[in-house]
């Protein structure tokens, strides 16, 4: 996205509509009923998570029948009444949202359909949960908050990496005051998706799309959200402005050379994302925070998930810890000690979601917390502008790598409502 278009997001669509915040707005108390588009894999992992915390589930839409049919198998399986399926094309989850007896909405389908399907399942009263990233543009970003302020249904994005076991031991820390002042923190997604990337099915058949279209920090929330959430960002404190910077892209070709036979169609493509972008946030009070993305290269999977204040610090990959003054001198400690900050959650259901299985636990905390502040009538821990905020690093990253790095500033999506509002409720 060019700077004229940036700048135009920024002042253009936040005076477009008037501001009756979602934040801290409670669910209609009860059991929602939920529907489903996209079924691929997250949409399938998502749904035995949800099922395993028996949500009821009464729709669901894929444009690829098998997978539906599959979906629709598992909800069967557990005795609840067979799901209508919507699969007549890209556009049958029109349709779907559409129903009477549909409460929220799961989107997990590729990057470009979510902004659209979660608009159409709030415009037709329908709260909806959007995959990561939430959206790709800042222009989407504010539809999100728009539509969801206009038609009073939350917009969440399922950033499950807030719902790891660490990061909500963490959290609770830093919530407790045990870093002191907070300084710095550190998120990353680092994951060697090249097998993925080149795959004649699921991912394959879109992710690497994006990689000939954007340089930036296409995927920047699961290292993000979690140090957000630590430094209480949007509760009390707001991003700033990004700089941003991409390496040469080399990986993606380089796989290309050795895995692809000459003829291919994807010899035709050429990838302009930089495989390792760096970007560096400020917030408004002075913290600071890297984002890093790497897909296509040989690493070990990593989200980094570091923070560090003038009392002690945290890292992650391996989980090791260090306080001022702590025993042993200037070395790490493992987490053995820290066992009181275990999050209640993972201390009722951590053995459930671990047999469940979805990204060691952290998937089914997610939904079941979803589910419980659903049905209890309470507001859900992230809402639309969380969603906005931390996907926007998507676009604000690719502006900055477009400018020779120059400093973005971010959109204040909830408009001051951040300055006085309570901490992330994921810790509590
Ligand atoms: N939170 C996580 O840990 C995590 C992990 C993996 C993927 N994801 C996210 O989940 C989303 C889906 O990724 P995936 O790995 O399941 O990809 P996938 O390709 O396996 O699944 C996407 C599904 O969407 C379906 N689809 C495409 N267009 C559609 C349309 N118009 N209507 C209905 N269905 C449509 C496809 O047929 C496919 O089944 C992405 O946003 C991705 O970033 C999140």
């Amino acid at each position: 996205m060019g700077a004229a278009r940036v700048a135009a997001a920024h002042s253009g669509a936040a005076k477009a509509a008037p501001f009756h915040s979602m934040a801290g707005v409670r669910f209609e108390r009860k059991d929602p009923r939920v529907a489903f588009i996209g079924v691929g894999n997250r949409g399938t992992a998502l749904l035995k998570n949800m099922l395993g915390a028996e949500a009821k589930i009464v729709a669901i839409c894929d444009i690829v029948p098998e997978y539906a049919k599959k979906a629709q198998a598992m909800v069967e399986k557990t005795g609840q009444p067979t799901p209508e399926l919507y699969t007549d094309g890209d556009h049958a989850y029109e349709k779907l949202v559409k129903r009477g007896d549909v409460d929220l909405v799961i989107v997990a389908t590729p990057w470009s359909w979510h902004a659209r399907m979660a608009v159409a399942a709030m415009e037709h009263g329908k709260h909806v949960c959007v995959e990561v990233p939430a959206v790709r543009t800042l222009e989407e970003c504010w539809q999100i908050v728009h539509v969801s302020e206009k038609t009073r249904r939350h917009c969440m994005m399922l950033e499950n990496c807030c719902y790891g076991y660490n990061e909500t031991l963490v959290l609770r820390m830093a919530q407790d005051g045990r870093f002191g002042d907070l300084l710095w923190g550190e998120g990353a997604y680092l994951h060697d998706l090249r097998e993925e990337l080149f795959g004649n099915a699921h991912e394959g058949l879109w992710r690497r799309t994006e990689n000939t279209l954007r340089n930036g920090n296409l995927y920047p929330t699961h290292g993000l959200g979690p140090v957000a959430n630590y430094m209480g960002i949007l509760r009390g404190d707001n991003f700033s402005h990004i700089v941003s910077m991409s390496s040469p892209a080399r990986g993606l070709a380089a796989y290309r050379a050795e895995h692809v036979p000459a003829g291919d169609p994807k010899w035709k493509e050429r990838y302009v994302e930089g495989d390792m972008n760096t970007s560096l946030i400020k917030t408004v009070k002075g913290l600071t925070i890297t984002v890093k993305h790497d897909v296509s290269n040989p690493t070990p999977y990593s989200r980094i998930n570091a923070l560090g204040g003038v009392k002690g610090q945290f890292m992650d990959y391996p989980p090791r810890i260090y306080f001022d003054g702590q025993p042993g001198g200037e070395k790490w400690a493992d987490l053995s000690g820290f066992k009181q900050y275990e999050h209640p959650l993972w201390t009722k259901m951590g053995q459930i979601a671990k047999k469940l299985g979805g990204h060691g636990g952290m998937d089914f905390i997610m939904l079941y917390r979803l589910l419980e502040n659903f049905r209890n009538g309470l507001a859900p821990d992230m809402d639309v502008y969380d969603a906005a905020l931390w996907s926007s690093v998507g676009p604000l990253s690719i502006a900055s790598v477009a400018h020779g790095s120059a400093p973005q500033q971010f959109p204040d999506f909830l408009r001051g409502g951040w300055k006085n509002r309570e901490i992330s409720a994921v810790g509590k």
